[in-house]
């Protein structure tokens, strides 16, 4: 009996998402203009050849207005909180080794241009690396210093500080090179159907972006303004566990944070986004 009514439940979830996606077209993403602090924010591009996609959207493009908004100022902006408090971890002395980040890195401005080439090859251990292993490998090899948990406050702080020196330049990503087997794992992943409601990525943000799922507004899932802060989660949250939301919606099994698979992933998603502006930290519902 409880299996049968798990499963009916489970049918009409999935038959209420294709009823969702395509009775209501709220259409294109919409037509504002992000300035942050008088600094221009690219939120749509003409997608590169090879890109799946005709145009890019970032997804500010498709929330409302009210939300939007919150990323104009960064006075309003509550992702905010997050860098104040990263830029005193920077000061703080940490681990064994009595430093500080501040103790060899001068400015944390000098982490301007790294975001946007993020995750990348690391030679040294021969695999790919994020944000969240550089900065950990600075604790733990240089600093004597625990690692940060990958969703840990202080970790989601200093990804928001670092994100922030590059916003408004270009997501470049390189999938060239030893990055290539990733860029195709990242790939397939993308397009392979999971979960009960048997859906990929792509179902959602290549083929219904722009419509309507639930109350919500389906953009092109852009990873360009990560760490995000989300006013679901009331905090800032990392690229993985978005992608963890998102695979627990179509009832699948997600992959763990930092795994080899949302690593690939995060790099595939990374460089379907070349040409937007970083926008960390961003503003979503
Ligand atoms: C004992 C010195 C030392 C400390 C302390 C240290 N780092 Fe590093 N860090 C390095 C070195 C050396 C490198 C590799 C060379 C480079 O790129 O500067 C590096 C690289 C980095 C990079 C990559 C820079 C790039 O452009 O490739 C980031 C980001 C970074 N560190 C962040 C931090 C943070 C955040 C902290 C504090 C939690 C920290 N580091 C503490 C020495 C240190
Ligand atoms: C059933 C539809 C659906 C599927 C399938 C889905 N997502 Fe999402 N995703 C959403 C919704 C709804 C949101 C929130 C609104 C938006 O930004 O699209 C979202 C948001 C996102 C965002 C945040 C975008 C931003 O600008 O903040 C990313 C990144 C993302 N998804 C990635 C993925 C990845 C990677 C997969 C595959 C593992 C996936 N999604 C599968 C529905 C889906």
């Amino acid at each position: 009996m409880h299996r049968t009514g798990k499963k009916l439940a489970v049918i009409a979830g999935a038959f209420a998402l294709t009823i969702g996606l395509a009775s209501h077209s709220a259409g294109d993403p919409d037509e504002n203009s992000l300035a942050i602090e008088g600094e221009t924010i690219v939120t749509d591009v003409k997608a590169p050849a090879d890109s799946p996609l005709e145009h890019l959207y970032s997804g500010w493009r498709f929330r409302a207005s009210e939300t939007q908004s919150l990323q104009t100022d960064d006075f309003e902006n509550p992702g905010m909180v997050a860098v104040e408090q990263a830029i005193d971890q920077f000061a703080m002395v940490d681990g064994s080794e009595g430093k500080a980040c501040a103790d060899c890195h001068a400015d944390v401005s000098d982490f301007k241009g790294l975001r946007p080439n993020l995750p990348r090859w690391d030679e040294a251990k021969s695999k790919p690396e994020t944000l969240e292993h550089i900065i950990n490998e600075c604790r733990t090899e240089r600093m004597g210093a625990k690692a940060w948990k990958w969703e840990a406050q202080e970790m989601l702080n200093m990804t928001a500080l670092i994100g922030l020196q590059s916003r408004g330049m270009p997501v470049t990503v390189e999938t060239g090179g030893p990055m290539a087997s990733v860029w195709e794992k990242g790939k397939e992943l993308y397009y392979t159907r999971v979960g009960q409601l048997d859906m990929s990525c792509a179902h959602c943000h290549e083929n219904n972006y722009g419509k309507m799922i639930r109350a919500d507004h389906l953009s092109q899932g852009h990873i360009n303004g990560f760490p995000v802060y989300r006013l679901k989660w009331g905090g800032l949250g990392s690229i993985h566990r978005r992608f963890k939301g998102c695979m627990q919606n179509i009832r699948a099994t997600p992959f763990k944070r930092g795994s080899d698979e949302f690593i690939a992933l995060e790099l595939y998603v990374a460089s379907r986004g070349k040409g937007l502006s970083v926008e960390v930290p961003s503003v979503r519902n």
